[in-house]
């Protein structure tokens, strides 16, 4: 009889372990953004930058807090773009990132997402630090491919 009361708080922690290993990744159910506000809708990642490595590298480098000491994302969303702090959007999962249009995508780093750690960056970054931004973090999940305006999804870079 002393079994069931020997066995309730390994099944509890092990319930518990399974739990915050799921939280670690930032991943809830994948569902798709809301659509960027009409300031911003018309707004794309600027002609010739997808393939322009210098470009990327500036963007890394703001990315990892390299380029200005007031920013720095990979403090959350780590520097290979697996979160490190709880509830960081994972840059490294396609199935999520393919939903993100380059404009969305803009739009989050300027504004932030509300209610949530996630606060805007328009006021420490220029516009086109922030492109920069995009362009480097479409290269965890979504590296070779650029967004099509024309077909309104990701696209392979040779493809177009
Ligand atoms: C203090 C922690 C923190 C920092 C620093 C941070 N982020 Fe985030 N970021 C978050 C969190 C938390 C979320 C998830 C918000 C949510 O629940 O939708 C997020 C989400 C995002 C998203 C996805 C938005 C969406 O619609 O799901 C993008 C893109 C993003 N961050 C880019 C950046 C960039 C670029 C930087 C640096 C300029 C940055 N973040 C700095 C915490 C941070």
């Amino acid at each position: 009889m002393r079994y069931p009361v020997f066995c309730a708080p390994i099944i509890l922690s092990l319930g518990l372990l399974v739990a915050c290993s799921g939280g670690d990744q930032g991943e809830g159910p994948i569902v798709p953004p809301p659509p960027a506000p009409p300031e911003y809708a018309e707004k794309h990642m600027p002609a010739g930058w997808w393939g322009d490595a210098q470009k990327l590298e500036e963007g890394r480098k703001l990315f990892v807090g390299e380029a200005n000491p007031d920013v720095n994302c990979a403090s959350c969303h780590g520097r290979d773009g697996k979160p490190v702090k709880a509830g960081a959007t994972d840059f490294r999962n396609p199935e999520r990132m393919k939903l993100y249009s380059d404009t969305v995508w803009f739009w989050r780093i300027s504004e932030g997402v509300p209610n949530t750690k996630m606060k805007g960056w328009k006021s420490k970054l220029s516009d086109d630090d922030r492109w920069k931004l995009v362009l480097f973090e479409r290269s965890f999940g979504l590296s070779g491919k650029i967004w099509s305006v024309e077909t309104n999804q990701w696209v392979d870079a040779g493809a177009k």
